[in-house]
């Protein structure tokens, strides 16, 4: 199979590890996001079991599997989640910062099996996935998103 990231091999062996090791990082990942973002805890409000953190979790741990793999959803879904996020009023920037908290717990939680190349792996994988939050589409008064290709379709219209 192909992948669409080069080093899918070392973040798949990198999630198995943390999967053998942690029955559930939920908690792991999202003591992380409080940190950096304590407002964000009362956005769960309705949480009251935990089982919604554990139902987005695992859709990201999927996204990102698909992501690096085939990539058959996981770039259109990524976008579309955040345009859906922002009925629960998460901002985007948040996005980037949570695939950070993933990437971060599962280098805490291999400790000193974490090699140099699962952090080159994750740190151009963060960086791959950052290109695809920030060409989102836009919802606002004029989204630039929808602007921008109806300005190229102009143009090739023009041109054609
Ligand atoms: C690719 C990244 C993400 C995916 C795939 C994703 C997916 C989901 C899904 C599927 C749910 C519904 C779960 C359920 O009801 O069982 C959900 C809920 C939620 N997500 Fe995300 N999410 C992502 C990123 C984020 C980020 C970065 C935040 C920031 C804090 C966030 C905040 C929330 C909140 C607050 C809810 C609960 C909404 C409610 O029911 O009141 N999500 N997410």
């Amino acid at each position: 199979m192909t992948t669409a990231f080069d080093r899918a091999d070392l973040i798949e062996a990198s999630l198995e590890m943390l999967a053998d090791r942690v029955a559930d990082p939920t908690p792991l990942v999202y003591e992380k996001l409080f940190a950096d973002y304590p407002t964000y805890r009362a956005h769960f409000w309705r949480d009251t079991n935990g089982a919604v953190k554990g139902e987005m979790l695992s859709r990201v741990f999927a996204a990102i599997l698909d992501f690096i793999g085939e990539r058959r959803y996981a770039d259109h879904m990524i976008r579309c989640e955040i345009v859906t996020h922002e009925g629960y009023d998460v901002d985007r920037e948040v996005f980037g910062t949570f695939f950070g908290h993933v990437a971060a717990t599962v280098r805490d939680v291999l400790g000193e099996d974490w090699t140099e190349e699962m952090a080159d792996a994750w740190r151009d994988l963060l960086v791959e996935l950052d290109a695809y939050l920030k060409s989102a589409p836009q919802l606002g008064p004029a989204p630039p998103f929808a602007a921008k290709l109806r300005h190229e379709f102009e143009e090739k219209f023009a041109t054609g």
